[in-house]
């Protein structure tokens, strides 16, 4: 009896062995096979419907807003399901998946990784079959007149109608060559806001570039920081679109010739080389406020604009220090061609602390940019001739 009972046991024993054996075997087997496999992404994907992460959650937004594309959409807010009371959602670059040892190209790739996976593919937005390319140069360029009376929005707005709703544009007789953000800091300058789309449009339009135009307005009191403002419209124009060239432009300043093309070449261009208030001369060598122009390669390797910049003066030269730290050159068009008007407006009071931020620069810049850009949109508006973010930047970042 002992031994048939102990023969049993051992029976058992191994066939409970083999089950298990079978089981990892099926494991093993089917487990890398859904891995490798497309099916997994096919099994997988209606997940992320289910419980929307925040990036998903930020592309319904940004197709919310391109789609909709008129008025007002008010608080851009988050409702994804782990936040139970949709408050306004700060946007911090940093915080995805990133680790204080990674590397900063690493790190803006990240960044930029993240930024495109919430834009939607640009031929979602084109409906016109493609068109011969435009003229590299096109035709009719030249020096142009500024009209420096104030003028009203309404207006305006009635002599663009071939304006998309949120400032963009592409030729309808010609595929664009260029994909253009204009990217322009602002605050309390609404005298100046209808005489520069009424200025920009139709000389953008006769250069054939596609191209959108991005009033980024700092909300509250505290001191402009417009390079800061520069690092919003930088990613909130990518969540929209896929620009290549960000041209970073004060309000105030009005291109007087139309062969200043605004396109990016392959060294960062310095625009606003000539203009009048300065008896359009250079004020020094290394000047790159005003008017600049960056491809989205350039930008991010520097790690975008300073973020510490409160107050006038200063975050230009520190991304001078970061492009060159990064070997990049400026190029910049003769002075016959680089020339601009400047509108009348009040001189802030100068940042006292500028100097010493830029005795850092070359030292901070990889932990002080794109990658720790915080912020809060609180607006977002596309009008007929120009998108209009309204922002909180007051986090110290
Ligand atoms: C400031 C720059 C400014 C330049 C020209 C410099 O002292 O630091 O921000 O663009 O002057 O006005």
């Amino acid at each position: 009896m002992g031994t048939a009972g102990g023969g049993r046991a051992a029976r058992a024993l191994r066939l409970l062995l083999l089950l298990v054996l079978a089981l990892a075997a099926v494991e093993y087997l089917f487990g890398s096979i859904l891995d490798a496999s497309p099916l997994r992404t096919y099994l997988y994907a209606p997940m992320h419907n289910v419980t929307p992460t925040i990036k998903n959650d930020k592309l319904i937004m940004t197709k919310k807003l391109l789609i909709q594309g008129t008025e007002s959409i008010t608080n851009y807010t988050h409702t994804n399901s782990s936040n139970k009371n949709p408050a306004k959602e700060t946007f911090n670059m940093t915080k995805p998946n990133l680790t204080d040892d990674t590397s900063t190209p690493l790190l803006i790739t990240k960044i930029m990784e993240s930024i495109k996976n919430l834009v939607t593919t640009e031929e979602d937005f084109r409906d016109e079959p493609s068109l011969p390319l435009c003229d590299e140069m096109p035709p009719d360029l030249g020096p142009i007149s500024v009209n420096k009376t104030e003028i009203e929005l309404d207006w305006v707005e009635k002599k663009y109608p071939e304006v998309r709703t949120g400032g963009i544009y592409s030729s309808s007789n010609c595929t664009a060559r260029h994909r253009v953000a204009i990217i322009v800091p602002y605050r309390d300058r609404q005298q100046h806001l209808a005489i520069f789309l009424n200025h920009m449009h139709p000389f953008l339009m006769k250069q054939q570039i596609e191209y959108g135009i991005y009033i980024i307005e700092q909300e509250g009191t505290s001191e402009f920081n417009r390079a800061k403002l520069m690092n919003v419209g930088f990613v909130e124009s990518q969540r929209q679109r896929s620009w290549q060239c960000f041209i970073f432009h004060d309000i105030d300043l009005l291109p007087l010739d139309s062969r200043n093309m605004y396109t990016c070449p392959k060294q960062p261009r310095h625009m606003s080389a000539s203009i009048d208030k300065l008896n359009f001369r250079l004020p020094y060598e290394d000047i790159f406020g005003g008017v600049s122009a960056m491809t989205l390669e350039q930008f991010t390797k520097v790690n975008g604009f300073s973020n510490k910049y409160w107050g006038w003066g200063g975050e230009d030269d520190d991304m001078f220090y970061r492009l060159k730290k990064m070997n990049y050159h400026i190029a910049r068009y003769k002075m016959s061609i680089a020339r601009y008007a400047m509108l009348d407006h009040k001189k802030s009071a100068p940042n006292p602390k500028r100097y010493q931020l830029l005795s850092q620069t070359s030292k901070t810049f990889q932990k002080d940019g794109l990658s720790t850009l915080e912020y809060e949109i609180i607006k977002v508006t596309a009008n007929h001739l120009y998108t209009h973010i309204l922002v909180n930047i007051d986090e110290r970042s």
